[in-house]
């Protein structure tokens, strides 16, 4: 006769912490707050627009008096910062737009700092909303030219801090970019102005619906000789070690979800503070999954996120702020 298989008895059952939403919420490890989060937002020099971008539903392309009410709305619900992107009515080759004092991201600046003071107002500072082939800088032979770039986004970067930006972000993965900045910044007496590097960027398919969003789609080729290839995560640890060495004071990852482990290693290996950019791609296909019925918005939107400073965020910027902190309760 066959001998009963004896199954053996657990001893340590970790369904033990599981059993109700409020012993879940005693061990819980990773605690999302709306002040975790940046807002994206693109600002128009055309008037009077509030124009949805098709493949980012609930977001917009916003002249400066809608942008204010979106602004307060943000600020209601507890959001604490945003990030300006500009669309300008007029581009040109060297992206010389991006530079004046009356720009439409100078003027959404003060817009902002005067509507609501205790917003922290961070631009992103690029050529590629301004220049008329879209790429991230002047061209010469058919790249993009790095150190001619930096001279570029140094004079940008100091516009927008003379506007009153409290915190530039530089995203056009030239190399120097943040000492270009540090320095000019430096120069002109914003040495308390802190630098958010946008300093593990890859080339990445994910950015499509953001380049309808900034109208800032490259002309001709892509961005492969200037962002990193998605292949790679030592060499990511390079790109951090030079924005640490030239004064960055944040270190961001982008995008996030495809690429958790460089969040973490990032982490791991830096002391300073680190960004993760939630970008376009990753919410639209959100957002048309979840208008499709096949997966749950609101649940999917918070697992993200969580999961995102659960890999090493300590803050994440991201289009889906506000219906993040809507949930959070804000
Ligand atoms: C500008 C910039 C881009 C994004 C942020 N800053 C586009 C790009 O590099 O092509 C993408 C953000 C997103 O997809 O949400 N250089």
């Amino acid at each position: 006769m066959a001998k009963t298989q004896q199954i053996p008895v657990p001893w340590r059952r970790p369904r033990r912490l599981r059993g109700s939403e409020t012993i879940r919420s005693m061990v819980r490890e990773t605690v999302l707050t709306p002040a975790d989060f940046i807002y994206p937002l693109f600002v128009t020099e055309h008037e009077g627009v509030r124009k949805e971008i098709s493949s980012m539903p609930g977001q917009y392309q916003l002249s400066l008096d809608y942008f204010v009410e979106e602004l307060h709305a943000a600020a209601a619900l507890g959001i604490k910062s945003c990030i300006l992107f500009g669309i300008p009515k007029h581009k040109d080759p060297d992206g010389q737009v991006s530079l004046q004092a009356n720009g439409i991201v100078q003027k959404a600046i003060a817009a902002a700092k005067n509507a609501v003071p205790g917003m922290l107002v961070m631009t992103d500072v690029c050529m590629c909303e301004y220049t008329d082939h879209g790429h991230c800088g002047p061209v010469v032979a058919g790249d993009v030219d790095n150190d001619t770039t930096l001279s570029l986004i140094a004079a940008q970067a100091v516009s927008h801090a003379k506007a009153g930006a409290d915190l530039v972000a530089p995203s056009g993965m030239m190399d120097g970019m943040v000492g270009a900045i540090r320095s000019a910044l430096d120069g002109e007496g914003f040495e308390k102005l802190p630098i958010m590097s946008y300093a593990v960027k890859y080339a990445s398919s994910f950015y499509g619906p953001f380049r309808e969003a900034a109208e800032s789609a490259p002309q001709f080729g892509d961005r492969r000789s200037y962002q990193m290839d998605a292949a790679n995560s030592r060499e990511a640890m390079i790109e951090a070690a030079l924005d640490v060495d030239e004064g960055a004071d944040i270190l961001m990852v982008k995008p996030a979800m495809a690429f958790m482990d460089i969040i973490a290693k990032v982490k791991d290996n830096f002391d300073l503070p680190v960004a993760s950019y939630n970008v376009s791609g990753e919410y639209s296909m959100v957002k048309a999954a979840a208008a499709k019925g096949w997966i749950d918005e609101e649940s999917t939107m918070m697992e993200i996120l969580t999961g995102l400073k659960r890999a090493g965020s300590d803050m994440i910027l991201t289009y889906f702020a506000k219906d993040a902190a809507r949930v959070l309760g804000g």
